[in-house]
């Protein structure tokens, strides 16, 4: 099936629209798969106006989160498990234990992602798994390379990803050099996708997703190969198509 791109001349357009989206999804017993970055800021802003409006409950959803950095724990205000905290978890009813992100500062990283591995697997599948993209490709944290049948794992970030991640730490070298992600088969294992991308930073990232032949090179290009993705771009991210 054809991946359904949609532009929007806005960005609170298309906050709105993926917000409608995720919400139009959230249910008892939904399984949500949530991402951290700049991108999708703006949908978890519309999300908990919609829940302080009372038009939408998390009661019974369960979210669990792509990746986390090594090193940090959850009260590191740089950690994704902070991230969550401010942006989203805060301001709406998700119950605090169906709150689910990798343990930054586990002793054993490697038995951390085995973990929440098999924690994915008793949780999910995801029913609406939320992506950002880098501008190398990546999603989650799955690096350019990452072979499209891997599972949660330690992952050394690309330079690209930590210089994009520095502001947020002062410098690329104080951006933690590796991370736990969900793997590939994790979130192709989603039963619907959806993508947000922002800015010129990401078009040449999203020319290759959306036009190229899938290739690990470009992680996000395997999303050509599930069946139910809408990738939602506003004009700069989508000028190269
Ligand atoms: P960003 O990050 O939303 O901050 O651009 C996206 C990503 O790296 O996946």
């Amino acid at each position: 099936m054809a991946i359904d791109v949609q532009i929007f001349e806005s960005e609170q357009e298309l906050d709105r629209k993926a917000a409608e989206w995720l919400a139009a999804r959230v249910r008892p017993g939904a399984v949500l798969g949530l991402a951290t970055g700049n991108t999708p800021i703006g949908m978890y802003r519309e999300l908990a106006a919609m829940h302080r409006r009372g038009q939408i409950s998390f009661a019974g959803v369960r979210a669990i989160n792509l990746d986390e950095y090594v090193g940090l724990s959850r009260e590191h205000p740089e950690s994704f498990a902070a991230f969550m905290e401010e942006h989203l978890f805060r301001w709406v009813d998700i119950a605090p234990e169906d709150r689910h992100i990798p343990n930054g500062a586990a002793p054993d990283p490697v038995q951390e992602a085995e973990r929440y591995e098999k924690l994915y697997w008793e949780i999910g599948p995801v029913d609406a798994q939320v992506l950002g993209i880098g501008s190398n490709g990546h999603i989650g944290f799955n690096e350019p390379g990452t072979p499209f049948d891997s599972v949660t794992h330690v992952v050394e970030l690309a330079e690209a990803t930590r210089i994009a991640n520095a502001p947020a730490f002062g410098s690329p070298e104080a951006v933690p050099r590796y991370a736990i992600t969900l793997g590939i088969r994790n979130i192709m294992a989603a039963r619907e996708i959806i993508l947000l991308a922002k800015g010129a930073s990401k078009a040449e990232a999203i020319r290759r997703t959306l036009k190229e032949t899938p290739t690990p090179e470009v992680p996000a290009s395997v999303l050509q190969t599930h069946p139910n993705v809408i990738v939602l771009l506003d004009r700069e991210a989508a000028k190269l198509l």
